[in-house]
């Protein structure tokens, strides 16, 4: 018999707060595995899809369940999965809810089903909290850095590849996509150059950056440019609302390598000569290798021996279904500062 299912309902567009009550347990069809949640991440398109409404996934119907990260076991495998998961393993996957709005894909629910390209084994030691806050991140992360039409860096690998001997910069090292791209980039075997408050340098040299700059400073950009004399860029990943322009004017200021700006909201209109510069669609790794290649290939080895941690650390913020609308909203207050707010269940 199905198990008893509950969610973290968003009842009509708009409607605050979240509604915690039962939901269908749906089980997998082909390539899905369903899992039982035991931790998930909240992310800024969590509390701004609920916000904005149609400004945002204009396709979404409602009622409906939000959320993309979770981490839990394994309780039932599609017949076209791979022989990759058996019940019970422990996994972090993305909720695919923002592309398909169909309710049993959300991630604010006890027992979700995931698409296995996008889910990752997970070791022991790992605490579900800590690993739940990978995937969007990672998925972000892996959009930007290895998509054939963004920077399409060699994919990463677990030991990393050794120095290839080309540079990207990764704007804004201490967010949630930023710590999964400075660790995904290394492990490709490039050299990471990038920016966060001066708290955080020494977090995000951890995760592999061999310089970190202020992004407050007024010199930040000649800073910048000036560290890559004499190197060549493979690119550069502006991540937050503001990047865009501050890498748009350094990318277009470097001599040597390509002059592609992956961005991960929507770049100016505008761009210099030479310059191109495209947003990173999560819904992009579905249809590429890449997903795959991140989820199910590196991040298993990775998160085994060492290549990559999960990052940044979580912050639990409640327990329960019923915690999350809580959540959201103090995140949405801001002031975080690499960290990521989990909710257990
Ligand atoms: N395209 C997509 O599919 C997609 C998916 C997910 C997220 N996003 C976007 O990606 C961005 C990052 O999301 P996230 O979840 O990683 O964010 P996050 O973890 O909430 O980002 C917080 C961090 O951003 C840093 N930050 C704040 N202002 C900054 C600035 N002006 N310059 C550089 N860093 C700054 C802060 O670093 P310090 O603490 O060091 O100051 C803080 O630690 C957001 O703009 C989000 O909308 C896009």
């Amino acid at each position: 018999m199905a198990p008893a299912n509950r969610a973290a309902w968003i009842t009509a567009e708009r409607a605050v707060p979240l509604e915690v009550k039962e939901s269908e347990y749906v089980a997998p069809t082909d390539n899905e595995i369903v899992v039982k949640v035991h931790a998930i991440a909240l992310n800024p398109v969590d509390f701004a899809r609920q916000l904005m409404g149609a400004k945002l996934f204009p396709w979404t119907k409602y009622p409906t369940v939000f959320g993309t990260d979770v981490a839990g076991e394994v309780v039932e495998v599609g017949a076209k999965a791979t022989n990759r998961y058996k019940v019970g393993d422990r996994v972090i996957g993305l909720g695919n809810g923002l592309e398909t709005s169909r309710p049993a894909d959300g991630a604010f629910q006890e027992y979700v089903v995931l698409r296995e390209d996008l889910t990752s084994l997970i070791p022991d030691n790992l605490e579900y909290e800590q690993a739940s806050v990978i995937p969007l991140g990672l998925a972000t992360a892996a959009a930007g850095l290895f998509q054939a039409d963004q920077l399409a860096l060699d994919l990463p690998t677990a030991p990393a590849r050794p120095p290839k001997g080309e540079t990207v910069l990764i704007w804004s090292g201490a967010s949630s996509v930023g710590s999964n791209a400075v660790q995904l980039a290394v492990a490709a075997g490039y050299e990471v150059i990038s920016t966060s408050s001066p708290k955080n340098f020494d977090y995000v040299k951890k995760l592999g950056a061999s310089q970190v700059f202020d992004y407050n400073s007024p010199s930040v950009v000649a800073d910048i440019v000036a560290a890559f004399n004499g190197k060549k860029s493979a690119g550069a990943y502006a991540i937050g609302f503001t990047a865009a322009q501050p890498v748009i004017d350094i990318v277009s200021q470097l001599t040597n390598g390509p002059k592609h700006v992956a961005v991960s909201n929507q770049p100016p209109a505008e761009l210099p000569e030479g310059v191109t510069a495209k947003m990173a669609f999560v819904g992009g790794l579905k249809a590429t290798p890449v997903g795959p290649a991140i989820f199910n290939e590196f991040v298993p080895k990775g998160l085994a021996d060492g290549t990559f941690v999960a990052a940044p650390p979580p912050k639990v913020v409640g327990q329960g279904l019923e915690s999350i609308q809580g959540g959201l909203d103090t995140l949405r207050a801001g002031g975080l500062s690499a960290t990521k707010l989990v909710i257990k269940l």
